[in-house]
């Protein structure tokens, strides 16, 4: 408590709220440092009472009563003042000890405050930032003379607060934070001062003065801002310092804090505009206002030194202060700018517009607007570099490299300025531990590739500004920076890397060079950082004081930021315009044109779709170079461009590819290494193209050989899009658009142990003994059964596994009534379940009918049916039976080559090992997150079940997909099924590590905690 606090109990509030205000309710006081707090509910009437601190001055309550008042017009999440019964908004108590305190009331606002949200969305702080920019306009044309008053807390102040405390830090990172951010405010933000505008403001908005909470939706997690409270910091001051303390406080513990900053002025910019001043001086109020709040905190430790209180609270400021540091000036401000909708390097036009008309020399001496080159595709979905190739481009780039450039006959090839490209993999490029996190994948300079020992030339008059051998793996290795100015008097830099060592001999800083001066030669691999020879050059506008260090890649989330502050080099060496093609359509132009020319229930995953370029493993790169681990596609069931695959189809399609009708080997040999996976009883198979083609032709099958055309199938089953397998898909026929089940299909309940009404050791038969009661009544109807259908283990179903004893029984029960057994394998067959090849071998049945599917051709599209003798005879019944693809050459070679490296790799084996670990992990997520219901499956194919209630299992279908669209923010893609839609579902590729899946749970934890 600090001194002059009030003390009064809540029954003292109790009696104030009585005798004073006429309010009659239980008080509950509210944490307050200063002054007391009680909530007063008055029979659903709640108000705030508000005893102030002795110290207090009546000036300073009445100013907040009329800002409070004023802001009541226009504003809504602000209190109301709550008059008092003698009709007076401010009236006076004494305390116990004869001290007088003055107390007033204010309307409750609903909400939690912001303090105690796990997560912040990018929604959140867009809301807070209009909602600041709305109280900043609303306040414009307030005023009161007693928040013109000199206030340590203001922001105006907070300069010469860090001089005099500066000295109590006893944190060496914590000082040498806040004297390189002082440093800095001093010269990029002091000097903008005088010039930002001024008003009353909030000045302390922190996260505990703001109120969140809203409408419900899971999605949003109800993060609107609801209130903004405590109006008792108020001073007249810079207009941007409520911004620029928001920021301040919502950056802490945040991973990237301009991205925060960047969705805070974004939404204030909807309400508010900011003059350049603002906008220059914004990012140093923020680093000073925590500098302040670090300063003033060591003092107060220094005066009491047992307040631990003090020291916890200051910990995320002292965590953060670091980072802040980190970053530029000029970077935030360009940052910032963008993120207000204006230009975001003013000076980066006067560059452009500059290097458009002058005079320039050639780089390496030749003129590129007329010497023939090429320019090469290095992005993202580049074919020059494989999967595999990544983490050892050179020298199997400069091979690539040259003999591109050898077949076009040129000397010279260009790469390409902000392009996305996946080169980068020295861990200096990553911004966080995990592979999924961001790496600076963009190129914000250009290369021109040639002969290393190839000349350098200044292409305009410059000084020299830096250079250094920069000598770490994939760094610039031997890098100049020269220094220009424009004709107008605008600064700005050339950089050149990857040059040879002898380039820096005879180098000073100053000395000055003309245009065409020979300034460097190309380095070889083994000194230029370890590229294939070429120069990388960049224009910059605003070094930000890193010279040499200035980064030639960017992370895509600051790409606008980067590409801005460094124009196109093309300015400079003007390769002809027609040589580059095109710009790949952005993530929104492809959403567009997919709106335009595709069925619109072609759905797309997640409320941000991802756009996936490349594929390796068990990875698949966006079109920006983001990794994620994909947990979801069972298709490229060997990982993602398995190069054996990829390699057999290719040199098939070189040889031949032609249909069943004449004879090749290749067909034979895929027909009996995949029978040979199968019971001997499943001797004959068929070849088509997809797993709906394939379950069309079992269905065909089963008819021939019995007769009928009457067919069980499970609720919440998925077979196929055909018309025939809609109707025997509950999934969709009894989804929305269904026309429901036609008369010859039969629905029989999901033997669900966790949900359904059958448990313990006699689910199994009981649930089976439901089916025959479905055959039974077939029979009674004179109708002929042909047979059931199901996926061995339901995936479309929730991932479930059936209890032990029901496929068998089933099948007993069929066949009794002279059906056959077809067993779905699309998902759960190729080993995916760890303990079988075929999941139906862990129910210890043998189908009369497989249907195989999405994992045969590791994306290829291959279906095929394993079935008996008996029933293929009778199908060849003089009908011919034909699928133009099915069993095609390269389709038989690429089956092969995946049943060979399944084989090889052991990937049944490890999919056992890791799926039993990652199942274990699961499951201990359950004991400290309420919401897992259930966690299920087996080898790579598990389902994790969320409820709202472990007694009503009421499904929580929005939390899961919460779930999913978090899981696909931290890197990792999944996706949720199950009747309810309340199952994530997870069906990596069979890759997939033990260290995925470690990541899969933290982050899965991570996003549970996320969870309202
Ligand atoms: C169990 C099952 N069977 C059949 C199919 C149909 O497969 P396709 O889309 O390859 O025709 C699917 C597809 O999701 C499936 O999950």
């Amino acid at each position: 408590m600090l001194h002059d606090a009030p003390r009064f109990s809540p029954s003292d509030a109790e009696r104030i709220a009585r005798d004073r205000f006429g309010l009659e309710g239980r008080a509950s006081e509210l944490t307050s440092e200063r002054d007391q707090n009680f909530l007063i509910d008055a029979g659903g009437r709640r108000v705030v009472i508000k005893i102030a601190n002795a110290a207090e001055e009546r000036a300073m309550l009445d100013a907040q009563q009329r800002a409070l008042t004023h802001l009541a017009a226009t504003i809504e999440t602000t209190p109301r003042v709550f008059a008092a019964l003698d009709g007076a908004s401010l009236t006076a108590v004494l305390a116990a000890d004869g001290k007088r305190h003055f107390v007033w009331a204010v309307t409750w606002l609903d909400g939690r405050p912001l303090a105690h949200a796990v997560r912040r969305s990018p929604d959140l702080w867009r809301d807070f930032g209009e909602q600041i920019g709305q109280l900043d306009a609303a306040l414009a044309d307030f005023d009161d003379p007693a928040i013109h008053r000199d206030f340590y807390w203001d922001l105006a102040n907070g300069r010469s607060i860090v001089e005099s405390s500066r000295d109590q830090l006893v944190d060496e990172s914590l000082r040498s934070a806040i004297d390189t951010l002082i440093a800095r405010f001093d010269m990029r933000t002091a000097p903008l001062l005088a010039s930002l505008p001024r008003s009353a403001i909030h000045n302390d908005l922190n996260d505990h003065n703001v109120l969140i909470g809203g409408n419900g939706d899971v999605e949003r997690l109800g993060q609107r801002v609801t209130g903004i409270v405590d109006f008792g910091d108020m001073v007249y001051s810079y207009r941007v310092g409520d911004l620029a303390i928001a920021i301040a406080y919502a950056m802490l513990g945040a991973r990237d804090p301009l991205t925060v900053a960047a969705s805070i002025v974004r939404g204030y910019s909807s309400a508010q505009t900011l003059t350049d001043a603002e906008l220059a001086a914004l990012y140093g109020l923020v680093t000073l206002r925590l500098c302040t709040s670090a300063c003033i905190a060591a003092e107060q430790i220094r005066q009491r030194p047992d307040n631990e209180y003090l020291a916890v609270s200051q910990a995320p400021i002292r965590a953060t202060l670091p980072l802040l540091a980190e970053i530029p000036f000029g970077l935030a401000e360009a940052t910032l700018r963008d993120a207000a909708g204006v230009q975001s390097v003013p000076a980066a036009e006067r560059v452009i517009a500059f290097l458009e008309r002058a005079t320039v020399s050639p780089v390496l001496g030749v003129d590129l607007r007329e010497e023939p080159s090429i320019v090469l595709d290095l992005s993202v979905d580049s074919p020059l570099i494989a999967g595999d190739e990544r983490g050892n481009a050179e020298p199997l780039l400069t091979d690539r490299v040259f003999g591109a450039m050898k077949a076009a006959d040129v000397r010279i090839a260009v790469g390409r300025y902000d392009e996305p490209r996946l080169l980068y993999v020295a861990p200096e490029f990553a911004l966080g531990p995990r592979p999924t996190d961001e790496h600076r994948t963009i190129h914000i300079g250009l290369d021109l590739f040639a002969d290393a020992g190839s000349a350098v030339f200044a292409p305009l008059p410059g000084v020299v500004h830096a250079f250094a051998d920069n000598a770490s793996p994939q760094d610039y290795g031997p890098v100049i920076v020269l220094r220009h100015a424009t004709d107008d008097g605008a600064e700005f830099f050339t950089l050149y890397g990857h040059l040879s060592r002898e380039s820096l001999n005879g180098l000073a800083i100053g000395r000055t060079v003309a245009a065409g001066e020979r300034i460097a030669t190309l380095g070889e691999p083994a000194v230029n950082g370890g590229w294939t020879p070429h120069l990388h050059l960049q224009v910059i506008t605003d070094l930000l004081g890193l010279d040499t260090d200035f980064p030639g890649v960017a992370a895509p989330s600051q790409r606008a930021t980067w590409v801005a502050l460094c124009p196109d080099p093309n300015l400079i060496t003007r390769v002809p315009l027609s040589r580059f093609p095109a710009k790949p359509p952005t993530k929104q132009q492809t959403l567009a044109a997919r709106a335009a020319s595709i069925g619109g229930n072609l759905s797309i995953a997640y409320r941000d779709p991802v756009k996936i370029v490349r594929g390796w493993k068990q990875y698949l790169y966006d079109d920006e170079g983001r990794r994620y681990i994909d947990a979801y596609n069972n298709v490229p069931h060997v990982g993602h461009c398995h190069p054996r695959v990829v390699e057999a189809g290719a040199a098939q399609m070189r040889v031949l590819n032609t249909n069943t009708r004449y004879l090749n080997d290749l067909l034979e040999r895929y027909a009996e290494r995949l029978l040979a996976t199968f019971p001997r009883e499943l001797d004959i198979c068929y070849f088509v193209n997809s797993a709906s083609e394939a379950n069309e032709l079992a269905l065909r099958l089963a008819r021939a050989y019995t007769g009928s055309r009457d067919i069980i199938v499970l609720e919440a089953a998925y077979h196929g899009n055909t018309s025939s397998l809609i109707d025997i898909s509950p999934y969709k026929h009894a989804g929305p658009g269904g026309a429901g089940a036609p008369d010859w299909v039969h629905v029989a309940p999901l033997p669900d142990i966790y949900r359904g009404a059958q448990k313990g050791a006699e689910a199994g038969p009981r649930y089976a003994a439901q089916v025959a009661e479905i055959i039974e009544r077939i029979r009674a109807a004179g109708r002929g059964l042909m047979g059931f259908i199901a996926e061995t283990c339901p995936s479309v179903g929730g991932q479930l596994v059936f209890p032990p004893g029901y496929l068998s029984s089933v099948y007993d029960h069929v066949r009794r009534g002279g059906g056959v057994c077809i067993a779905d394998e699309v998902q759960t067959g190729l080993g995916r379940m760890g303990t079988s090849f075929w999941a139906f071998e862990d129910q210890h049945v043998i189908p009369d009918i497989v249907v195989m599917g999405k994992p045969l051709g590791n994306g290829h599209p291959i279906g095929a049916v394993a079935t008996t003798r008996a029933i293929a005879n009778a199908f060849d019944n003089g009908m011919e039976f034909f699928s133009t693809f099915g069993g095609n050459t390269v389709s038989c070679a690429i089956g092969l080559a995946v049943l060979d490296v399944m084989h090889d790799e052991q990937l049944q084996r490890h999919a056992s090992d890791v799926g039993a670990n990652l199942l274990a992990s699961l499951r201990s997520l359950a004991e400290r997150h309420a919401i897992i219901g259930d966690v299920r499956g087996s080898g790579l194919f598990l389902g994790v079940e969320l409820v709202r209630d472990r007694e009503s299992l009421e499904p929580a279908g929005a939390e899961a997909s919460f779930v999913a669209n978090r899981m696909r923010e931290r890197g990792v893609l999944l996706g949720t099924d199950g009747p309810y839609h309340n199952v994530v579902k997870i069906r990596p590729p069979m890759p997939f590590t033990a260290g995925d899946a470690e990541l899969l749970v933290e982050a899965f934890d991570e996003s549970l905690g996320d969870l309202p």
